[in-house]
């Protein structure tokens, strides 16, 4: 608690620990508070098309299976066997009208019921009651636009009061044509060495680091002038640690309209969108930012060769495997009302970019597991008082006030240059740690 009460006197004062990105003690406590309470996105309906389909994930630490019954209903439950607690499911994702537990064939449908126990009658008797043993359902499942969430806690708010003003915000991505959005291929995954809070602040609201980590994209003509245009645009500071940045075209210079989306779906925009979010999508470049715990997405265009500019929506999760551990998954979404070329295309686009060999990934990645190299070495590690080992988190404090009448909700703020949403990331993040 002693710790705890430090971090709250220098987080603000607009400063972090080091050790916060590291410390064992402190990854088990985020498992313990935010891991296992609040909404963690698994999946996009789109992965879970017809009856039969599944997709295995994680929440925290929990392994979780997610099934799209005969009914046509998504359902999710702990990816563990009631028999022996084998992992029932060891794909990534397919289709199958029952799934089998690979240690003594127990087998189970999509609504998660025992159906069959492999010599069942002899040796448990006629009269054992398989009700009893259907597979344990994720406490809390909902939607939101598709996007499929769980939580842990069986007495959490609901998730459309946890997304509260994000939702404004999300919709201009995931809620701007008839059909919604629809995920291209399976996630791609991998494991980099770093913390998961580390990348979440990232996406969050750092595009600091654009001007810097991807200028040779820039000077490269593949990503949009985030260094010229340095800020223009808005950060959105918003409740339950959920933060974003619009980086948008200043007037006066040319940039693609709707961000350079396919044609035919631009009715759907002026349809689906109010007139405040449709004046923010006409002028976006970026839409970058973090639903707290450890859901994030930019929507960015890129050169895919030649002046050919695409834009995708990249989806991805930070799953905690240990202070210095996270795997990503990331996916690649479209509007599902896009042609079937703009979709080749947007897949192509984000694999160059964002994919685990992707320039702006691998600018990153490099920087993000440094990070870690120092946080978990002896000097970011000191704890001492009197040794200030903290790092800066000061753009913009006490200096840039929020926007009034700003038309959508939450604080927003008339720069992206600004750490005031990733101070509210962490200080959503210390005050779960705080509570009992
Ligand atoms: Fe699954 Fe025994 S652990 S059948
Ligand atoms: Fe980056």
């Amino acid at each position: 608690n002693k710790t705890l009460n430090l971090i709250q006197e220098k987080l603000s004062a607009g400063r972090l620990p080091q050790w916060v990105k590291y410390d064992p003690e402190i990854f088990e406590l985020e498992i313990e508070k935010i891991f296992s309470k609040t909404w963690c996105f698994l999946a996009h309906e789109s992965e879970l098309k017809e009856h039969g389909s599944y997709v295995t994930r994680y929440i925290g630490n929990d392994p979780i299976l997610v099934t799209r019954t005969k009914t046509g209903e998504i359902k999710a439950f702990l990816n563990s066997c009631t028999h022996r607690g084998a992992k029932l499911c060891t794909a990534d994702y397919g289709n199958s009208k029952n799934l089998t537990c690979p240690y003594h064939g127990w087998t189970f449908n999509p609504d998660g019921e025992l159906i069959g126990v492999t010599a069942g009658n002899r040796i448990y008797g006629e009269e054992m009651v398989k009700d009893e043993w259907a597979l344990r359902p994720v406490p809390k499942l909902d939607r939101y636009a598709g996007l499929i969430f769980g939580n842990l806690d069986s007495n959490a708010s609901s998730l459309d009061e946890y997304l509260g003003e994000l939702k404004w915000y999300l919709d201009i991505l995931v809620s701007r044509t008839d059909g919604g959005m629809e995920v291209l291929g399976a996630p791609q995954r991998w494991v980099v060495n770093t913390n998961w809070k580390v990348t979440a602040e990232n996406f969050c609201a750092d595009s600091y680091h654009a001007l810097t980590s991807h200028r040779s994209t820039v000077e490269m003509g593949i990503s949009p002038d985030f260094v010229s245009q340095a800020g223009f645009g808005y950060q959105l500071s918003l409740n339950n640690g959920h933060g974003l940045n619009l980086v948008l075209t200043p007037p006066g210079v040319e940039g693609p309209k709707y961000q350079g989306l396919p044609e035919e779906l631009w009715p759907m925009f002026e349809r689906n969108l109010n007139p405040d979010q449709l004046q923010f999508l006409e002028n976006l470049q970026v839409h970058v930012g973090n639903c707290f715990p450890n859901l994030s997405w930019v929507s960015i265009p890129q050169s895919t060769g030649g002046d050919s500019i695409t834009t995708f929506l990249n989806m991805r999760v930070w799953r905690p495997i240990g202070p210095d551990s996270i795997e990503i998954c990331s996916w690649v979404m479209i509007d599902k009302e896009a042609n079937e070329e703009y979709k080749k295309e947007a897949s192509r686009a984000y694999i160059i970019s964002f994919g685990p060999g992707g320039t702006l990934e691998e600018d990153d990645t490099e920087i993000w597991t440094r990070i870690t190299e120092s946080s978990k070495a002896v000097m970011a590690r000191n704890k001492d008082l009197s040794y200030d080992n903290v790092l800066n988190y000061l753009m913009g404090i006490d200096r840039v006030m929020p926007i009034e009448n700003f038309p959508g909700p939450g604080k927003a703020y008339p720069t992206w240059l600004l750490d005031t949403a990733i101070r509210n990331f962490w200080e959503q993040w210390l005050k779960m740690l705080q509570e009992n």
